[in-house]
This record gives C-alpha cells, sequence and structure tokens, in this order.
C-alpha cells in the first residue's frame, strides 16, 4: 500500500509557520497585504477566490478585494494594477484567471510588478526560476516539491516525469525538479510511447487536465505519483488525473483528490505573500 501524501496536513503546517511570521512582522509595523482582483462572477473562480480570502485571515495578512463588474475594461484593470503597482501598503496582486474573454490576458499579467506578483506568472519571474535566480514562482508546483520535501522523497538523481507542459504547471515544474537535481523528461499530447516513458518514473508528476487518466500501466512499481489534475465526475465526486483505486496499490507514495496538491496551492500563495515584503525591502 502506497504511502499517502496529506496536503491538508502540510499546508496547515505550513500555514501555521506562516502565522508566525505574520506576527512577528506586524509587531515590527509591516501588515502584509494581498490585493486580489475578479473580473465577472465565473462560479468556479469565487470559490478559488474565497479560499485564498480565507487563508489570509487565518495567517493574519490582510486581503484587499476587487470584486469588478464583467463589462470592466482592459484600461480600467490595467489602471487599478498600476495603482496597486505604487501602493507601498500592498505587497502582492493577484488577478484571478480566466478573465473574460474580452481582455488581453498577457497584457494583464504584464502590467503586475514583478515584486508584487505573488501567482510568479509574470515573465520576468519565469525567467528567474529558469536561470536559478530569487522570485516568485508558480504556487501548485513550488507545492508539489515542498509535498515531496516535507514527506521526506529525495529528488536528486531520480528519474521524474512531468505529464502536461501548461506555463502555469508542467513547465515550472520541469524547472523546479531540474533545480532539485532529479533527471526531467516532459511528456505531453504529442508523445510517442508515452506508458514507456512514464514506467522509467521514480517521481510521476501528472497535470494534463484528464479524468483519471493514468492507469495502473503508466506506472512503475514503488513510484511516487503526484496528482495535480481535479475533475467533477458524473457521480459529482471529485477525481484527478490519475485513476487512484488502481495506482495505489502499485506506487510507493501517492497524493489523494482532494486534500493532497489542491491545499498546497493556496499555502504557498501564502508563503509568496509573506515573501514578497523581503523581497520588497
Ligand atoms: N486560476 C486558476 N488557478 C489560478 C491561480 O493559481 N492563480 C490565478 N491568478 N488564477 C488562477
Amino acid at each position: 500500500m502506497a504511502i499517502r501524501i496529506d496536503g491538508k496536513v502540510i499546508s496547515t503546517q505550513i500555514k501555521d509557520e506562516l502565522k508566525e511570521k505574520v506576527a512577528v512582522l506586524k509587531a515590527e509595523g509591516t501588515e502584509v497585504t494581498l490585493a486580489v482582483i475578479q473580473v465577472g462572477n465565473d462560479p468556479a473562480s469565487s470559490v478559488y477566490v474565497g479560499n485564498k480570502k480565507k487563508a489570509c485571515e487565518y495567517i493574519g495578512v490582510r486581503s484587499l478585494a476587487y470584486e469588478l463588474p464583467e463589462e470592466t475594461t482592459q484600461q480600467e484593470l490595467l489602471e487599478i494594477i498600476a495603482d496597486l503597482n505604487k501602493r507601498e501598503d500592498v505587497n502582492g496582486i493577484l488577478v484571478q484567471l480566466p478573465l473574460p474573454k474580452h481582455f488581453n490576458e498577457e497584457e494583464i499579467l504584464l502590467a503586475i510588478s514583478p515584486l508584487k506578483d505573488v501567482d510568479g506568472f509574470h515573465p520576468e519571474n519565469v525567467g528567474n526560476l529558469s536561470i536559478g535566480r530569487k522570485g516568485f514562482v508558480s504556487c501548485t508546483p513550488a507545492g508539489v516539491i515542498e509535498l515531496l520535501k516535507r514527506t521526506g522523497i529525495e529528488m536528486e538523481g531520480k528519474e521524474c516525469v512531468v505529464l502536461g507542459r501548461s506555463n502555469i504547471v508542467g513547465k515550472p515544474m520541469s524547472m523546479l525538479m531540474l533545480r532539485e537535481n532529479a533527471t526531467v523528461t516532459v511528456c505531453h499530447s504529442r508523445t510517442k510511447n508515452l506508458k514507456e516513458i512514464t514506467k522509467r518514473a521514480d517521481i510521476l508528476i501528472v497535470a494534463i487536465g484528464k479524468p483519471r487518466f493514468v492507469t495502473a500501466d503508466y506506472v512503475k512499481e514503488g513510484a511516487t505519483v503526484i496528482d495535480v489534475g481535479i475533475h467533477r465526475g458524473a457521480d459529482n465526486k471529485l477525481c484527478g488525473d490519475v485513476d487512484f483505486a488502481e495506482v495505489e496499490p502499485i506506487a510507493g507514495a501517492i497524493t489523494p483528490v482532494p486534500g493532497g496538491v489542491g491545499p498546497m496551492t493556496i499555502a504557498m500563495l501564502m508563503k509568496n505573500c509573506v515573501e514578497s515584503v523581503e523581497l520588497q525591502k
């Protein structure tokens, strides 16, 4: 039976550590502040934004909520971001994605100061990650690294296969695993002989957005399997990109969905907010 990597327990540990740091900063006169911008009322985004606000409350981070109407223009949003960039009392800026269709998302993300880009989406931060410089790292892949470290799973010298090449997860994930001295292979929709490659993995990280795609025949006995996906099935239950029931008996360690990678994303966002204070000094 595989070790179940418990993202809820680990993310709570991280949040409790951050709570102490935030209290120290507050005593020194700095109130860590995150501005969260949501445009429109996509129900999934509202849930994510609500969870981010709750995490801020738990840790003691001040959150400024910008709930903007669907009709907000590109220019109006750019002006709000420019104002937040200038404000010394705002440490982090987060624009919840996806934005409504009439927005140029790339221009919006570029407008956020790289020093306040707690999502780690700005090209300057992406570039910093790729050449090993300090900067913000995308929260979900950073959360995966933290899960592995805190579970005592060695990455150095290991065969790591990342399934998926998105800008938010797959690409930064591969960079982070390289930074940990793993041997990294990135697979995607055009990869040939996929199962042959995933079966080589000591650590298999799955972020392809297809429910229960990875079955037992993709996994080497004893491998660590990290599932980044989250989907609501026809039965209304949540599931990941990995067929948990099939893979768990052969894996060495595995993350469940829900309760695996999900809670780590928000914990790492909070970590980035606290670190933003240092970065801005
Ligand atoms: N939408 C889905 N995930 C994310 C995320 O991590 N950050 C932002 N800003 N929007 C998202």
